[in-house]
């Protein structure tokens, strides 16, 4: 009998690859950027904009983003929230201020690739918001359409009177774009990883939907050690509620995890980005 060659073990990689649906790349040769996720407290859209309370709203008025005052920052940011010195009325008990995320992203013409790697910060002892999932990691992208988020990314979905804000009265409202729809492209695309649960494929318009997408090909998540590996695979192209890719254009970008079982806003979050499709941007997706 013939021992397998080494060809043959590459074809049938290949072939597994192609099964599960896509190759993934080779992350190795794929540039990577230091995001630091931080506990951004109860800061919803309205605080940052009003201006009595934060020194960005006047620069954000001129078209100046968050990153660009707070990129550097972000860990000391996180630390002022998380030990309820600012913004947070219950602080959570012996939770990381901040999470440094290594981003990574690229595409074969047909699909994006997304990966994001970081070390798992100690258990906090607090309580189980989220009972099922340990870690969820959820991606938002915007296609330039609703008003600031091409300067305050996600921040553009969160508000005031959103479910677990403090003084929220609506224990339903979830996050949404002021005038947002699916119909007028107002609206961020979503997806999310779980640890436990399945993966989900919504979009924010009116309102937090978490289903009806259809380019999430799939989002898959390992600890190795004490560092987590997220990797989603989605069509570039889309349905409603997707953000149809295409190549020399940016979109806006911005990503959170809730570590240690958290819920609601109890989340770490990166600023707003803007992710390329073969174009300069803070991540660019070149093609392999
Ligand atoms: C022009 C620079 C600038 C821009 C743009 C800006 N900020 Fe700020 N931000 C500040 C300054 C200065 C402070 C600290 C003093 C204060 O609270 O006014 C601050 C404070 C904060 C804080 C409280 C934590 C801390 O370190 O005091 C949060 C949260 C925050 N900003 C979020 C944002 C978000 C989100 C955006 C974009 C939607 C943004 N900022 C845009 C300058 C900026």
């Amino acid at each position: 009998m013939r021992r397998p060659t080494a060809l043959v073990a590459a074809l049938a990689a290949a072939l597994a690859c192609t099964v599960a649906g896509a190759a993934q790349p080779d992350w190795s040769k794929v540039p990577a950027r230091k995001i630091t996720a931080f506990y951004p407290g109860a800061s919803p859209l309205e605080w940052v904009t009003k201006g009595t309370e934060h020194g960005g709203a006047r620069a954000m008025r001129k078209g100046e983003t968050c990153a660009s005052c707070h990129d550097a920052e972000a860990a000391d940011m996180g630390k002022k929230m998380v030990s309820g010195q600012k913004l947070e009325p219950t602080p959570p008990k012996g939770k990381a201020g901040s999470i440094p995320v290594s981003v990574q992203a690229a595409h074969d013409g047909t699909n994006l690739y997304l990966r994001f790697q970081w070390k798992q910060p100690p258990a906090s002892g607090g309580a189980k918001m989220d009972a099922e999932n340990a870690v969820k990691l959820a991606v938002m992208l915007e296609d330039n359409k609703v008003e600031l988020a091409n300067l305050a990314g996600c921040w553009a979905t969160c508000h005031e009177d959103s479910r677990t804000m403090p003084g929220a009265k609506d224990d339903k409202k979830t996050k949404y774009v002021a005038g947002g729809s699916v119909a007028s492209g107002k609206y961020y695309d979503l997806v999310q990883w779980k640890s436990k649960g399945k993966p989900t494929d919504g979009h924010v318009a009116e309102a937090r939907v978490a289903e009806g997408g259809s380019a999430l090909v799939s989002a898959e998540g390992k600890l190795a050690g004490d560092t987590w590996t997220v990797t989603f695979t989605r069509k570039l192209a889309g349905g409603a509620g997707d953000v149809a890719l295409v190549s020399g254009k940016t979109y806006n970008f911005g990503f959170a995890i809730h570590d240690d079982h958290a819920g609601g806003r109890f989340h770490h979050v990166s600023l707003g980005y803007t992710l390329g499709i073969d174009a300069k941007a803070d991540i660019t997706a070149a093609k392999m």
